[in-house]
């Protein structure tokens, strides 16, 4: 297996999903906290409340980490542990759970991966506009300064934003993710300003002297058109264009794709883009981090249909595919071709996997433990699929497995099940999975034997 020495074998979790603690240490309420607690808003009334626990539990996490042998974690920062209000002097109770951690992880070899944000701001800043108003992007430049200074030299990898685009689709056009809003021309307003502030916080970052890798993560949902008809074709581009290139485009090259822009131009005002904001979106980056799930294959509408936009339909999953017990195809030689399609098309940046899993029922069994041969499957066929794009070229300097832990899966609780480790929510046993065993012995052979 061609993978680097070095290679960054983890897994990937985020605040909101595993701390609970949500009042513990003069933390500040986050959108999610707010949202969470929204009738109706997430399937079987479930909250973050408590989730894993890990606010109390970390030190147990980070043994069950080294016991299965990651060389690295990702995880995310509250914002509002650190900023309660968003903004002014840090709470320093809430850095000091991410000093512990770090310093805990650094003492048993595990590289820390930190993301500032995923997802759960503020709910003060909210209430100020959150990531439709201008004035947030300062307050996450800001931010991002703060955390680089109080965990200088703990972080091995910095990583500004998770998913822009699911924050901005779920959170303000579909509504089914905080803050709840349901509004197309809200949702690209946030995706602006996500974009901007990415790049003032790489500008804050830099300007603290450190010198440890920064980059942003998106969800890529490499496209297929369902037929070979040329309106197929065209609802493909557009929906990566949406997807994909609105966020990759200001990233590395400072511009929004252009057949996008005529688009939404056509349809809004835009006038919340400013000259050289899309500029500043395209700060230097060390890494590309890349959470993949699944493929889309797309079509266009029929005259009489009602269309997610004018251009597009989302198909069904397609006969004989894989799915995971969320309905998810499983597609793993895409993960191949996405990556070989990056390195062509983006100047060959350097990629981290920060997130690649599966929801599965899991169940304990009789004999105790958690099977969960199709997780293996799944991981292993995505694996092979990084190896065949490093062989050709890629470079691919870690893998972060979502997730360490089942956890609190957003609008839909704690139903799915993404962990190495099976969550038993009564009395929160972490009960490590088949797969985690699997996955310990890929780290110690630097890949999939
Ligand atoms: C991604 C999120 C992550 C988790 C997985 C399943 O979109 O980044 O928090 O919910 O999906």
């Amino acid at each position: 297996m061609p993978f680097p020495t070095d290679f960054a074998w983890g897994a990937a979790t985020s605040s909101y999903q595993i701390e609970g603690a949500v009042e513990a240490d003069g933390k500040g309420a986050s959108i999610w906290d707010t949202f969470a607690h929204t009738p109706g808003a997430i399937a079987n009334g479930d909250t973050g409340d408590v989730a894993c626990d890990h606010y109390h539990r970390w030190r147990d996490d980070v043994e069950l980490m080294a016991s299965y042998g990651l060389n690295a974690y990702r995880f995310s920062v509250s914002w509002p542990r650190v900023q309660p209000d968003g903004r002014g002097r840090p709470n320093e109770q809430g850095l000091d759970f991410y000093r512990r951690l770090t310093e805990a992880l650094r003492e048993r070899g595990i590289r820390p991966a930190l993301t500032l944000n995923h997802w759960d701001i503020p709910q003060a800043l909210q209430d100020r506009g959150g990531w439709q108003s201008r004035d947030t992007v300062e307050r996450f430049a800001d931010y991002a300064r703060l955390c680089a200074e109080a965990l200088r030299d703990r972080v091995e990898w910095w990583i500004t934003h998770n998913e822009p685009w699911i924050i901005s689709a779920l959170g303000y056009r579909l509504g089914i993710h905080a803050p709840g809003v349901k509004d197309t021309e809200a949702e690209l307003r946030t995706a602006h300003h996500l974009l901007l502030s990415h790049g003032a916080a790489v500008e804050a970052y830099r300007a603290t002297g450190l010198a440890a890798p920064v980059g942003i993560t998106l969800n890529l949902l490499p496209t297929y058109p369902q037929t070979e008809s040329e309106a197929d074709a065209r609802a493909a581009t557009l929906s990566d264009g949406y997807t994909n290139r609105w966020y990759l485009e200001p990233v590395f090259n400072g511009r929004y794709p252009a057949d996008m822009l005529e688009y939404f131009g056509d349809r809004f005002s835009l006038d919340w883009i400013r000259p050289g904001d899309v500029e500043r979106a395209a700060q230097p980056i060390d890494f590309l981090g890349v959470n993949y799930y699944s493929r889309r294959v797309v079509r266009a509408p029929r005259p009489d249909e009602q269309a997610e936009f004018a251009w597009v339909v989302r198909t069904e999953t397609t006969t004989g595919v894989p799915t995971s017990d969320l309905g998810w195809e499983m597609t793993p030689p895409v993960l191949r071709d996405l990556l070989v399609h990056l390195r062509d098309t983006y100047r060959s940046p350097t990629i981290l996997i920060t997130e690649n899993g599966c929801s599965l029922n899991d169940e304990i069994a009789p004999d105790g433990r958690v099977h969960d041969p199709r997780r293996i499957a799944f991981l292993d066929g995505h694996l092979r699929a990084v190896a065949e794009a490093i062989d050709a070229g890629v470079d691919v300097r870690g893998y972060f497995a979502w997730s360490l832990l089942d956890n609190f899966e957003w609008a839909e609780g704690y139903g799915p099940r993404f962990g190495l480790s099976y969550v038993d929510y009564p009395t929160q046993r972490r009960i490590p999975k088949d797969s985690f065993a699997w996955y310990r012995d890929v780290v110690a052979g630097n890949g999939p034997a």
